[in-house]
């Protein structure tokens, strides 16, 4: 099938082209402006001349998207620039050379990616000011705002830590449920959907797990219990037990991710965890290491004593070694996740190692299906397209035109009784894939 892309007019693809990443890139321009006297404190005149620089650079690319320009190549001496001048290059090919791949031609996965390296482009070629992340305010604010939300996910941890050891199976299986779903309801609070808007978690996140669990429309948490604790049963004494995290947004959703891996820790079922996260700011709440550790400093220095609890306990995981912390250029680039074992040999080699790999969000989904106007019952296994370096699973919540692997009529009954149902956030799936 198609990518989904912004010649579709009337699609979320050409909504978002045309509306929400102009208003992205008005925000991130808005941004520079409001910090200028920061940026004139620490660097003096320097400064000023790199905002007023970064700023010109990104009204130009505003500029570029709204009148549908060819995207041209980049050229700031990173180490991903071959592979998107070679993407560009790829995509040029696709269309005959008839057509310039273009910002509403070409697939919106591109597109949207592209942009989002091109303002990392306007940043780091302006020095002093290239080390300024123009999405850090926003994923500390979600942080602060969802402040009570971490306050009782914290406490729920710590309380159930202290007689973790007594849980029979069935309780166990329970909390995973739980923390599980916790995790994939946290993929609602990005700020990439609500274009930097706030979105953060308000209300107790265990509250209303049991209203919510109709809207998961594909449910595999039974599967990856049975994987978890048939591993766990076989495991021999030294044996390595991993499972992998390719995280999402910072703030509220990191926090539910870190519970739940240290659950899964401290339960034994597995014996590390590993840490995936972007190397540049990404979709505006992406994690970064910076936003990694800057959360588990926050919480080790928070004046409730099980935030700080949680934050000293995961201070001391990484220090072991039981939590690793791992980033890598593949995943701010534009490429389907089956294109990895060419592009990114060794972060395929490390995924491999992995005994569950878990996708957060709607952008990895997008990336796993390849982005494509798929049937809403086409299998999900058969749209990786030979992409499994492990068992893996999907924790997302809609916000994208792609869903894949439901039931005959599920999706065509939702298109008429809920329009919106693809973009709301108000779904979600637990979609996991055992074959290899
Ligand atoms: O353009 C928006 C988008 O690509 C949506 O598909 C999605 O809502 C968002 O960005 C990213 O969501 P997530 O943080 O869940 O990957
Ligand atoms: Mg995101």
């Amino acid at each position: 099938p198609a990518s989904l892309a912004g010649r579709f007019k009337g699609s979320f693809a050409y909504f978002t082209i045309k509306d929400r990443m102009p208003q992205i890139l008005t925000r991130v321009i808005d941004t520079l402006h409001r910090h200028k006297n920061e940026f004139f404190e620490e660097h003096g005149e320097k400064g000023i001349e790199a905002e007023k620089s970064a700023i010109a650079l990104l009204s130009k690319l505003r500029n570029e998207l709204q009148t549908d320009k060819p995207l041209v190549p980049m050229n700031d001496g990173l180490p991903d620039i071959p592979l998107w001048n070679q993407y560009l290059e790829y995509q040029r090919n696709l269309s005959d050379g008839n057509e310039q791949p273009s910002w509403f031609q070409s697939p919106w996965l591109y597109v949207e990616c592209y942009m989002y390296r091109r303002i990392h482009e306007a940043v780091i070629q302006n020095p002093p000011i290239d080390d300024y992340d123009v999405f850090k305010e926003g994923k500390v604010q979600n942080f602060f705002e969802s402040q009570q939300a971490i306050i009782a996910l914290c406490t729920y941890l710590q309380e159930l830590l202290k007689n973790i050891e007594d849980l029979d199976e069935k309780q166990l299986q329970e909390e995973f449920f739980k923390l599980l779903q916790v995790s994939l309801w946290g993929n609602k609070c990005d700020l990439s959907i609500s274009v930097g808007e706030d979105n953060s978690q308000k209300v107790n996140p265990f509250k209303s797990l049991d209203d919510m669990k109709p809207f998961i429309l594909v449910d595999d948490m039974e599967s990856l219990w049975s994987l978890l604790i048939n591993s766990k049963k076989r495991r021999t004494s030294k044996e390595v037990i991993r499972v992998d995290v390719v995280l999402d947004n910072a703030g509220y959703e990191l926090i539910t991710d870190l519970v739940l891996a240290d659950f899964l820790l401290s339960s034994k079922l597995v014996t590390e965890i590993h840490f995936h996260g972007k190397c540049i700011p990404w979709y505006i709440s992406d994690t970064t290491k910076r936003d990694f550790n800057w959360a588990i400093k926050q919480l080790q220095s928070a004046n409730n004593k099980w935030m700080s609890r949680c934050g000293i306990n995961w201070e001391g995981s990484i220090e072991k070694g039981v939590w690793v912390y791992h980033d890598h250029m593949f995943w701010t680039l534009p490429h389907e996740f089956c294109s990895m074992p060419q592009v990114a040999t060794d972060l395929f080699a490390e995924l491999q190692k992995s005994n569950l790999i878990i996708f957060k969000g709607d952008l990895n989904y997008r990336k796993l299906t390849r982005d494509r106007k798929w049937e809403f019952t086409v299998p999900f296994h058969q749209t990786l397209n030979k992409f499994h370096p492990a068992p893996l699973c999907s924790l997302r919540t809609l916000k994208s035109d792609v869903q894949v692997g439901l039931k005959p009529g599920q999706g065509e009954q939702l298109m008429t009784s809920e329009p919106e149902w693809m973009i709301s956030g108000k779904y979600a799936v637990v979609q996991f894939d055992a074959s290899l």
